[in-house]
């Protein structure tokens, strides 16, 4: 009886779980392993500071690979979003300012349009297709690519991004209260002294004797470059200053979402948030076809597949908002993924119908769903996390107004900010 039970079970849940129709998906994304932004310490990254390495690429060529079999050619037709080719309608790809996020969109979007995938061009257009330029090799490259528009059917993918400075969703721009929050912060002893205390005697002698410094030149506030570069050194297999036992890695790691947090107050940390939140939530309510704010996602367009190529920083932020009862996160590893999937329930009352009853939300990071406190399941109605984000007591409006209630305390210095993106 149990037995039958069991199996009754499984199949009423794989029934349940093949019921939907996948109607949208955002994407966020930390772009992958990549050199430190600074001083090295000697340590040789060839690829120049701050960009990806070879294995960052990889990661994310690797998503792409399985995000193509999860969304495009997958077993279960039902939740094949995308079509096999590149749809600009279909795809949308915006990424943070940094070389290196625009280098992790490129690679995934490799992995998910992978080379072969681009649209030949007519056999008649060959002998016109070509630039106004006298070419030295023209026959020889037009022979070797016969039909090919580019090399191997290699598909090139538009990746968005605006200036730090303007970016009023996924950077810092166009918020001056958060520019300021973090200046104030920066450098106030109030907020880190707790942290220096907590760590210091777990750590700081280990990373000091790693990097031969003074464990009393050391602060919580200023450690991220040292962390930053130990991560750095680890992925790549060149971490050879000290040989920290698990556990004290365990510390070193846990670090860093403190310290990404501590940098924005609650409030500025709920808009950096809700800065990706509000355009996810307004593109939910347009794929289930129900009234949205246009002005809200004017520069989204209206895609199957939104990417969001960012950092640690906003990750920590968002999942923090979120606050997710399953999983507690205190590091952000390279390539970490971030996927909200809106469900359209299967069922003849559903079909057609832009009801909110008939969807539901899904949201994995790095293939953990989510269970949201607002959501009684991990299947979240839509009813719910609708709730859940309203419970945030923030709109869209009062996000603006809070951003413009100061002036800039001084002329922001995005370069330097951007660095803090990690
Ligand atoms: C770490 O351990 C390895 C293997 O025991 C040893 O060869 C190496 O010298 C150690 N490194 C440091 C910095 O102590």
């Amino acid at each position: 009886m149990h037995r039958l039970g069991a199996i009754l079970f499984i199949l009423v849940s794989l029934i349940s779980f093949i019921q939907s129709k996948l109607e949208f998906i955002t994407e966020v994304c930390r772009h992958g392993a990549r050199a430190p932004h600074g001083d090295t310490f000697g340590t040789v990254f060839e690829n120049g500071p701050g960009m990806l390495t070879p294995s960052g690429f990889r990661q994310h060529y690797l998503i792409g690979d399985e995000l193509r079999n999860r969304y495009i050619t997958g077993m279960d037709k039902s939740q094949n979003l995308l079509s096999p080719r590149f749809n600009p309608e279909e795809v949308y790809v915006r990424s943070t300012q940094s070389l290196r996020t625009v280098q992790s969109a490129y690679a995934q979007l490799l992995g998910m349009f992978p080379l072969g995938t681009a649209e030949d061009l007519r056999s008649d257009q060959i002998d016109v297709s070509i630039p106004p330029l006298n070419m030295h090799d023209l026959e020889e490259i037009i022979t070797e690519l016969g039909t090919d528009a580019v090399q191997d059917g290699m598909q090139p993918v538009t990746v968005k991004n605006y200036g730090q400075s303007v970016d009023s969703f996924i950077a810092y721009g166009g918020c001056p209260y958060i520019v300021n929050d973090y200046s104030r912060r920066v450098d106030d002893p109030e907020v880190w002294q707790p942290h220096d205390d907590h760590y210091r005697p777990l750590i700081f002698n280990q990373i000091a004797e790693a990097f031969e410094k003074d464990p009393d030149d050391l602060s919580f506030m200023k450690i991220y470059k040292y962390s930053d570069l130990l991560f750095a050194e680890n992925f790549e297999g060149k971490l050879d200053r000290y040989n920290f036992t698990n556990e004290e890695w365990e510390i070193v790691r846990s670090m860093q979402v403190t310290l990404l947090i501590e940098k924005l107050s609650p409030l500025s940390s709920k808009i950096l948030s809700l800065r990706y939140i509000f355009p996810i939530m307004e593109l939910i309510k347009s794929s289930m076809g129900q009234d949205y704010n246009k002005e809200l996602v004017k520069n989204f367009r209206n895609p199957k597949f939104l990417l969001l190529s960012s950092h640690d920083y906003q990750l920590s932020h968002i999942l923090k908002l979120l606050n997710p009862e399953n999983i507690e996160v205190t590091h952000i590893e390279y390539a970490s993924v971030l996927i909200f999937e809106l469900h359209r329930r299967d069922t003849r009352a559903c079909k057609d119908s832009s009801e909110d009853a008939c969807f539901y939300v899904k949201i994995i990071y790095n293939d953990v769903p989510l269970k949201l406190p607002g959501c009684s399941s991990i299947d979240c109605s839509f009813n719910e996390f609708r709730g859940y984000i309203e419970s945030f007591d923030m709109t869209y409006n009062q996000m603006i107004e809070i951003c413009f209630s100061e002036a800039p305390l001084k002329i922001p210095n995005y370069e330097e900010i951007s660095q803090l993106l990690s």
